[in-house]
């Protein structure tokens, strides 16, 4: 990665599986088997939240839980980065659906990869810079079978793959990151038991965590053989965790950014190029996590707290890589606190930025409304809505303020 380069990337994020639509993977079972209980349980997980009355009859609906067509990005995508070029984005994050490329293990689909090279040109025509996932969350079904990342071949499966994909398409990419957020996959998935195949046992995924980065390692040093100048990082899930004070609370605040914010990191700062950053949660620490005051929420009762982004990035300062902010983004169905989101948290990064944190570009999640795991499509984070009956996009009016931001900065 040239430490002088003097661009700036401004972007939007989606992963596959979120927008495309048609996938056949991990997900699409569990979804189906689970929608029913999922909407049922939503009033006793969403019920308290202020909006509740407008959420209620999406979460309430099975139907909400199945990605099914998702947003038909999968179709639309050359719509979707004219958008995207009209809202003065320079790049854009999105990621590759492993079972479309390797639906049957060892067989690799020559379409679908070409699929893809037509995205990373659509990309290229529009100068907008790619920024490229392997994995987000979802494993194709066969994988899935074999124990998925705690499969002691995991880390092998992950390289032929991602040896296909660099080989087929990596003249396109510059920026590849190996997977997304493993802190909150291996979480989610092996320790709370709420993802696919939810597991709830710690040792689990710790051995998740162990074969993630096994597997990012490697892949790092396959790509950078392949394409030395490309830059490869990960994109991780970093918390804002702010101690409110006393030995015991400064004790934990500093266990929980080693644990949650560092472990990863750490095991792989040798092989990165670059950190990317996910930002959404700040903590304060009294006695416990997340005792924050909550002064501002969004739809998903998630606290909004751009100050935190700063402490984030200034931590990060000495690991002396370039860092990208691969998302930060609001559910926001009404788009009333989206652009003032962006705003606060762009002046979080500029701040940092010229207190010698070296950033190098701020992707919101996401471009379009999409499927929110187990959430399902109620919550709204995108920039531009999309009615998923007519498949329409509607330009939310904060799309338009971010372009403003994006403007009127000069990093
Ligand atoms: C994930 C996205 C998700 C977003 C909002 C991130 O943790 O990478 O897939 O949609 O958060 O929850």
């Amino acid at each position: 990665m040239p430490y002088n380069e003097p661009m700036f990337y401004w972007g939007s994020s989606t992963s596959a599986h979120q927008v495309e639509g048609g996938n056949e993977n991990d997900w699409t079972e569990w979804e189906k088997r689970n929608a029913a209980r999922l909407a049922e349980e939503a009033p006793r997980k969403f019920g308290a939240l202020p909006n509740w009355q407008h959420i209620k009859a999406a979460a309430t609906n099975p139907e909400n839980y199945i990605s099914g067509d998702a947003v038909g990005h999968y179709e639309r995508y050359e719509e979707d980065f004219d958008i995207a070029k009209s809202l003065g984005q320079n790049a854009h994050r999105f990621s590759l659906e492993w079972s479309r490329i390797e639906p049957v293990e060892g067989r690799f689909d020559e379409q679908e990869l070409r699929h893809y090279r037509d995205v990373l040109s659509a990309l290229r025509e529009r100068g907008i810079e790619p920024f490229v996932t392997l994995s987000h969350f979802t494993l194709p079904a066969w994988l899935a079978e074999k124990g998925g990342v705690l499969a002691t071949e995991f880390p092998a499966h992950f390289i032929r793959y991602a040896e296909k994909v660099v080989s087929a398409l990596g003249e396109n990419v510059r920026f590849w990151i190996t997977m997304n957020e493993p802190e909150i996959y291996a979480f989610n998935s092996y320790y709370r038991g709420v993802w696919p195949p939810e597991e709830r046992s710690v040792i689990s995924f710790y051995r998740a965590i162990a074969n993630l980065i096994r597997a990012h390692r490697r892949a790092y040093h396959l790509i950078k053989s392949m394409f030395p100048k490309s830059s490869v990082g990960a994109a991780f899930n970093m918390s804002d965790f702010q101690s409110a004070g006393g030995f015991v609370n400064n004790l934990l605040t500093k266990i929980a950014k080693l644990a949650w914010n560092e472990h990863f990191l750490r095991h792989t700062r040798r092989h990165l190029d670059f950190v990317g950053v996910n930002y959404y949660f700040h903590n304060l620490v009294r006695y416990g996590f997340n005792k924050n005051e909550n002064r501002a929420v969004s739809d998903m009762g998630w606290e909004i707290f751009p100050g935190g982004l700063y402490y984030v990035l200034m931590e990060l300062k000495r690991y002396r890589l370039p860092i990208f902010v691969t998302e930060n983004g609001v559910a926001d169905a009404r788009d009333e606190k989206r652009a003032v989101f962006i705003r606060d948290h762009v002046a979080a990064l500029a701040r940092a930025k010229r207190e010698g944190a070296d950033v190098r570009g701020y992707f919101y999640w996401s471009l379009l409304d999409n499927f929110e795991w187990d959430k399902g499509f109620w919550p709204k984070f995108g920039l531009v809505s999309v009615d998923r009956h007519t498949m329409k996009r509607t330009m939310r009016a904060s799309a338009n303020e971010y372009k403003k931001i994006i403007q009127s900065t000069n990093f």
